[in-house]
């Protein structure tokens, strides 16, 4: 297929899979096989990320532990979207030396958003000598050839120079689920919002090929997988560096045209090129979950201009409008940033009557974090951290009331769940999904995990939804 974005050769990637089989070769000869632990921070992409890596661990000999306690290698994904990350990052990694020092021996990697970022790789280079490899999420293709440089001992080695990305295909993959699967179907994003980082660290937008995915997902259908997320910073600018027409309703369309008893789910959609198409094809295939991540970030136009997202407060509404025509049920989610440089709080008003507006499922809410390199960065931010945690406390409460009010009206209703996994507490033994990913606490078997079932709906909280089998 014809396209503008570069693609790996099949020949380097094939390179990597003899770098594993070397080092798989190495490690056999080991009295037991070695541990290797990855340890993922922020978002969906950097989960898949992990599957990536440990596949390649697998495929170099290592069996993947729950824990970093004894680990030949420890590999940390880094998310770099908040001040907040990564303090925790370089806490929990400053926190490594100690066990480094038991076995030094251990080979330590760091990789991820924050890899990408330069004052970061410099802190790593002068001031956490206990990591041996760091590298930006644009060359994770390349990780058994860097891990080899470091496993034969030929010093630490930072592999983090800017880069655009490209698409590597054929990597080996483990994933942790067996009823829920991710599927990348994009990388890298060129909206460069003013506050975000990511357009600098993950590089630029690149699709992977619609024949590719599509057997992907064929293959996890075939395997039983019931629940797969198309993943991409904007799964929304899907398909426009190839040739042949292809954009993400087409995709979609396509995706749910596969045979089998699954559901269909993306993340995440810019508001900006989320089209009634999109919402056409939601509402017209059944296999697509009834429920969309339309990140607002403000409901406030002069803000939203200074965020550089490219749609007004009322573009937004009739988004909504026009999705909910369609499907009047929809499960809508989003996020939100409170305290945005120059954020008036009659700005942040618009904000509060925009989420009264809407009524959203659920919210992600935020403080703003200033990242280096950013314009929004370098913006005059004059309000108060008091007043921003006073408008953010508002803004939580008023989600929270939402949430719960939301959630009463499944009181009473029949919702077909899949049954996903084992409950924490006394009040349920499992927990399943709604359609529209609710969260949902009930008492059964076991041996139910993994199917469909109906459930009514019988309790609520602000969080979660409690039922029992109907
Ligand atoms: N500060 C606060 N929140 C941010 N997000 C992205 N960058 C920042 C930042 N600098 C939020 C946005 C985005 C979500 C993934 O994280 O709301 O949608
Ligand atoms: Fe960041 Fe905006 Fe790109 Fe999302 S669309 S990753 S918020 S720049």
């Amino acid at each position: 297929m014809k396209r503008t974005t570069p693609v790996i050769p099949a020949e380097d990637v094939r390179r990597q899979t003899e770098y594993c089989a070397q080092l798989r070769a190495l490690n056999a000869e080991k009295p037991a096989p070695p541990l290797a632990y990855v340890d993922t921070y922020g978002c969906q992409q950097n989960e898949a990320d992990s599957e990536l890596l440990r596949g390649m661990l697998c495929s170099m000999g290592y069996e993947i532990a729950g824990t970093d306690q004894g680990a030949d290698v420890i590999v940390i994904n880094t998310c770099a979207i908040r001040e907040h990350a990564e303090q925790r990052v370089f806490g929990n990694v400053g926190a490594l030396v100690h066990g480094k020092r038991k076995n030094p021996r251990q080979i330590i990697c760091l990789c991820g958003c924050m890899a990408q970022e330069p004052h970061v790789a410099e802190k790593l280079r002068q001031t956490y000598r206990h990591v041996d490899l760091v590298f930006g999420p644009q060359q994770l293709w390349r990780f058994p050839e860097l891990f080899r440089r470091v496993y034969l001992r030929r010093g630490r080695v930072f592999e983090t120079a800017p880069s655009d990305g490209a698409i590597a295909e054929g990597l080996p993959v483990r994933r942790s689920g067996e009823l829920k699967a991710w599927v990348s179907i994009m990388y890298g994003c060129n909206n460069f919002c003013s506050y975000c980082i990511v357009p600098y660290v993950r590089g630029r937008e690149r699709s992977r090929e619609p024949e590719i995915i599509l057997s992907e997902i064929r293959e996890l259908a075939r395997r039983g997988y019931k629940d797969i997320t198309l993943l991409g910073q904007n799964v929304n600018s899907y398909g426009k560096d190839l040739e042949g027409g292809w954009d993400f309703p087409r995709l979609l369309e396509a995706a749910g045209a596969i045979p089998g008893d699954f559901l269909l789910r993306f993340m995440t959609s810019h508001p900006k090129d989320a089209t009634e198409k999109l919402f056409d094809v939601m509402a017209g295939c059944e296999k697509v979950a009834p429920v969309i991540h339309l990140p607002f970030q403000s409901g406030n136009t002069r803000v939203l201009q200074a965020m550089n997202r490219r749609y007004t407060r009322e573009q937004y509404l009739d988004k909504v409008r026009a999705l909910r025509a369609r499907i009047p049920s929809v499960v809508l989610t989003s996020d939100v940033i409170v305290g945005f440089p120059g954020e008036t709080t009659e700005e942040f008003e618009d904000t509060l009557s925009l989420i009264e507006a809407v009524r959203f499922d659920a919210l992600f809410t935020f403080i703003y974090s200033p990242r280096k390199g950013t314009p929004a960065a370098e913006m005059p931010d004059p309000q108060t951290r008091e007043e921003k945690s006073a408008n953010f406390d508002r803004l939580v409460e008023t989600q929270n009331r939402i949430s719960l009010e939301k959630h009463r009206s499944y009181i009473g209703t029949v919702q077909r769940c899949l049954i996903d996994g084992a409950g924490k507490d006394s009040r349920s033994s499992l927990t399943a999904r709604t359609a529209g990913n609710r969260l949902v606490h009930l008492n059964g078997d076991s041996s139910l995990i993994g199917q469909y079932a109906d459930i009514r709906i019988t309790d609520c909280s602000t969080w979660a939804l409690f039922g029992e089998l109907a």
